[in-house]
């Protein structure tokens, strides 16, 4: 059998670094301003973090799409199907609410869901993902939801549609989900299959569905946001108060419903026309509650995460690409055998300041040069016989075409001035730059 990857994952190529170093800088600085902190948190977790946190009849898919395994000690482990869940087992096993409160913390990562492969859909995929906890500010909610939106237009988006709407107090939920109940009885054969799993453990997924008919009849139903009491009502108008006051655009969703079952009042997500579809970029909300479901103090918290291969398609679909700016500087040629370990010995010495590549083998011009090119070098310095017998070496612009010969010793001079005067920064590994192509 030929080895290949595992169905719904992939491999990130060396092409394809820059615009995850893009990503994860942009995210780092925009949300290293607002006072966030990075988080790391392992990717396999006890599976009770999971079933903790996602709730057990709450969500039947979440569960089904989990990958959880007995390890040799006999441990129930799974693969974090998403980060939230982890980085509040972190908060309350590292004793952050001690902390100066609320806790801003991001993190970036893998996740893991067995889930029917299709575009934007895949079993591991990436996120990044943003917590704010021990505030039930209205300030909170509308911080989260306008930085969303600031690190998408940071990274050079345009076209994301923001949808905000509320899901109520527990209370307001148990009211919306028995008038469901009432209501779609009657129509219950009328309904998908899956419609009417979630009638009977989470009425109010029912309006997720994708399915025409059942969006016919949920069309005919009140929404979400006409069952809210009093407080959550008050907590929306203050949250979307301060996204009007800050400018931020978005829209109401008055049927918003989200994946997962831990959400309290705000709920929000952000779609994106050209990408197929699964058009949700990322989503998230307010989880008050959620920490002391899973055995800490009672702290709310909101937060959001955002799928890493949509924002790439996104990005893609507008045109926004990411391109590496390090090249390397220059690409040695050895034309003779002595020159192969000559140049070698010289490469290391040059990298202390320099990108420099070179071939582990003897070449000829022509050769030699086709191999300079390819590695996108902007100098090819060649060395055989001759320069060696007169202590030069060529040194030549490849895309200019002209060329010098000078002393080996003034090599790095000779650098030092190039690296100069080229557009390209030489130095930095992880300088990616953005370029917004011409759509004419
Ligand atoms: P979520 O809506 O389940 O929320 O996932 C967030 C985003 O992850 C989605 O909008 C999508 O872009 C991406 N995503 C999810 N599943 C896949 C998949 N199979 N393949 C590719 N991308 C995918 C959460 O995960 C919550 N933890 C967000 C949150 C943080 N709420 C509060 N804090």
């Amino acid at each position: 059998m030929r080895l290949q990857a595992p169905k719904g994952t992939y491999d990130v190529l060396p092409l394809d670094q820059p615009r995850w170093h893009h990503l994860f800088d942009t995210t780092r600085r925009v949300l290293g301003r607002a006072g966030y902190q990075e988080l790391t948190t392992p990717i396999l977790e006890h599976a009770e973090v999971f079933e903790k946190a996602v709730g057990d009849a709450a969500d039947l898919v979440v569960q089904k799409e989990m990958y959880t395994f007995e390890d040799r000690g006999g441990r129930h482990l799974t693969l974090r199907p998403e980060l939230t869940a982890g980085v509040l087992r972190a908060f309350i096993e590292r004793g952050m609410h001690t902390w100066p409160s609320p806790v801003k913390l991001w993190s970036a990562g893998p996740a893991f869901r067995a889930e029917n492969v299709q575009r934007g859909r895949y079993r591991q995929f990436h996120q990044v993902n943003l917590e704010i906890v021990g505030s039930d500010s209205a300030l909170a909610d509308a911080e989260a939801i306008a930085l969303m939106g600031d690190l998408l237009a940071a990274l050079g988006l345009r076209r994301t549609v923001l949808k905000v709407g509320s899901v109520g107090d527990p209370d307001d939920r148990a009211r919306y989900n028995a008038y469901l109940t009432q209501a779609l009885a009657p129509h219950a054969e009328a309904l998908s299959p899956t419609s009417r799993e979630r009638l009977r453990l989470n009425p109010m997924r029912v309006l997720d569905s994708k399915d025409a008919g059942d969006q016919e009849l949920v069309a005919t139903l009140e929404r979400p946001l006409d069952f809210l009491g009093e407080g959550a009502r008050a907590h929306f108008g203050a949250v979307t108060g301060h996204l009007d006051d800050w400018g931020v655009a978005y829209e109401i969703d008055p049927a918003i419903v989200r994946g997962l079952d831990y959400y309290r009042r705000t709920a929000f997500e952000v779609h994106h026309q050209g990408i197929g579809a699964q058009s949700a970029l990322g989503g998230g909300g307010r989880y008050d509650g959620l920490v002391r479901q899973l055995g800490g103090p009672d702290v709310p918290g909101i937060g959001w995460a955002m799928g890493v291969e949509r924002l790439f398609d996104a990005l893609e679909a507008e045109g926004v690409t990411a391109t590496d700016r390090d090249r390397p500087l220059a690409f040695l040629v050895a034309m003779d055998e002595a020159a192969v370990s000559e140049l070698a010995a010289l490469a290391r010495a040059l990298r202390a300041e320099f990108r420099i590549e070179h071939a582990y083998v003897r070449r000829n011009p022509t050769k030699g040069l086709r191999d300079a090119d390819r590695s996108g070098a902007i100098y090819a310095v060649l060395r055989g016989e001759r320069e060696r017998d007169a202590g030069v070496v060529m040194v030549k612009h490849l895309e200019r075409g002209d060329q010098v010969e000078i002393p080996l010793e003034a090599l790095a001079d000779h650098l030092r001035a190039a690296a100069r005067d080229e557009p390209q920064p030489s130095t930095s590994l992880h300088d990616a730059g953005v370029r917004t192509a011409d759509r004419g």
